[in-house]
C-alpha cells in the first residue's frame, strides 16, 4: 500500500477532509468529557523544525501524549541535518524508527523529497509555500461557530503567503468564495490562484475583498525567514491592516481569524483581534483537536 502524507490540502479528497472536520468534533466532545482514548499507544511521531513554534509543537505534542504516544522534538541545531546530513537519508533513517514524521522547514520542495523518501506518513506544518494543519484547524473553528463553510465568501487580507496558498487550495477542497486583497508584489502562488478562477478572486482593495464576507482572514506581514524586508513590508502593506472599518464591510455576523501569532497595529487592530468578531483562541486550540483527527487518520492501523 503506497504511504498516505499530508502535503498540501490536495493530498485528500474533500470527502476525506469532511470526515476529519466532523472527527475533530468529535475528539473534542470527548477531551472534554474527560474520555481516555489511546488509539497511538506505542507510537512515535518525529517532529523536525527548522523554525520556531509555540502552537505547533505544543498540539502535535500533546495530541501524541493524549493518544497514548510519544512525540520527539527535533531541531536541526542539534540533529546530523544541520550539518548538512542529506534530507533522502534523514527521511530513511527516521522513517525506520518512527511511525510518523511531521516537518516544519522553510522550501516546499524540501518536504515533498523527505515524503517521497518515507515509509511513514509525513506532515507538512508549515513551509513557506503552505500550511494546511492551519487550515484543518480554522475551517473547524467555522463550522463550530457557523454551520458547513461551502457556498461562504471568504476574504484574505494581506500577505499572498504560505497562509493564503493554502486558503485558495481550502476554497477548492471545501468549495467556498476567497476574495484576496494584498498589495502587487505580494501575490500568493499565480499557478494556484490561476487553478481556480471561479473561487478565487485577486482584489487589491482590502474593504472590497471583505465586502459581505462570512469570514476575514489575515497573517503577519513578514513570515518567518523574512524578518530582514520588516521594514519594506510594513511599507507596502500600510494599507492592509484589518481594522473596524474592514469589518464593517463584511456581514455583521462575520468571524475574524488570525494563525497566530499576532502583531497587534500591524496586520490587525487590537479592536478587531481582541473584539466580538474575533475566534482566535478557538482557532488556536482548535489546532489540536483538528490534528488528532489527522494523525488518527494517518498513523492508526
Ligand atoms: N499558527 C502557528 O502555526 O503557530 P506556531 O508558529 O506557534 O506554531
Ligand atoms: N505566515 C506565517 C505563519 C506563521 C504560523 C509564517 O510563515 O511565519
Amino acid at each position: 500500500m503506497t504511504v498516505r502524507h499530508f502535503l498540501t490540502l490536495l493530498d485528500f479528497s474533500p470527502q476525506e477532509l469532511q470526515a476529519l472536520m466532523r472527527r475533530a468534533i468529535e475528539l473534542k466532545a470527548m477531551q472534554a468529557r474527560g474520555e481516555i482514548y489511546e488509539p497511538l499507544k506505542n507510537k512515535t511521531l518525529a517532529m523536525i523544525f527548522e523554525k520556531s513554534s509555540t502552537r505547533t509543537r505544543v498540539s502535535f505534542e500533546a495530541a501524541m501524549a493524549q493518544f497514548g504516544g510519544h512525540a520527539l522534538f527535533l531541531s536541526p541545531r542539534d540533529t546530523q541535518l544541520g550539518r548538512g546530513e542529506p534530507i533522502e537519508d534523514t527521511a530513511r533513517v527516521l522513517s525506520r524508527m518512527v511511525d510518523g514524521i511531521m516537518i516544519r522547514t522553510f522550501e516546499h520542495e524540501k518536504i515533498e523529497l523527505f515524503a517521497k523518501n518515507s515509509r511513514v506518513p509525513v506532515i507538512n506544518a508549515l513551509t513557506d509555500r503552505h500550511h494546511p494543519c492551519q487550515l484543518l484547524a480554522d475551517i473547524q473553528t467555522y463550522i463550530e461557530h457557523r454551520g458547513d463553510i461551502a457556498g461562504k465568501s471568504v476574504a484574505w487580507i494581506g500577505d499572498g503567503n504560505n497562509m493564503c496558498n493554502s486558503y485558495i487550495n481550502a476554497a477548492r477542497q471545501f468549495d467556498f468564495e476567497l476574495r484576496i486583497a494584498c498589495p502587487a508584489g505580494y501575490d500568493p502562488d499565480a499557478a494556484l490562484l490561476a487553478s481556480d478562477p471561479v473561487r478565487c478572486a485577486l482584489v487589491r482593495d482590502p474593504v472590497l475583498a471583505a465586502r459581505d464576507a462570512d469570514l476575514v482572514v489575515t497573517d503577519v506581514w513578514a513570515s518567518m525567514g523574512q524578518e530582514e524586508e520588516q521594514q519594506k513590508r510594513a511599507e507596502a502593506f500600510a494599507n492592509y491592516q484589518v481594522d473596524a472599518k474592514v469589518m464593517s464591510a463584511a456581514r455583521p455576523d462575520a468571524l475574524f481569524m488570525h494563525c497566530l501569532p499576532a502583531h497587534r497595529g500591524e496586520e490587525v487592530s487590537a479592536e478587531v483581534i481582541d473584539g466580538r468578531q474575533s475566534v482566535v483562541w478557538d482557532e488556536a486550540e482548535n489546532r489540536l483537536h483538528a490534528q488528532k483527527a489527522l494523525l488518527e487518520f494517518l498513523l492508526k492501523k
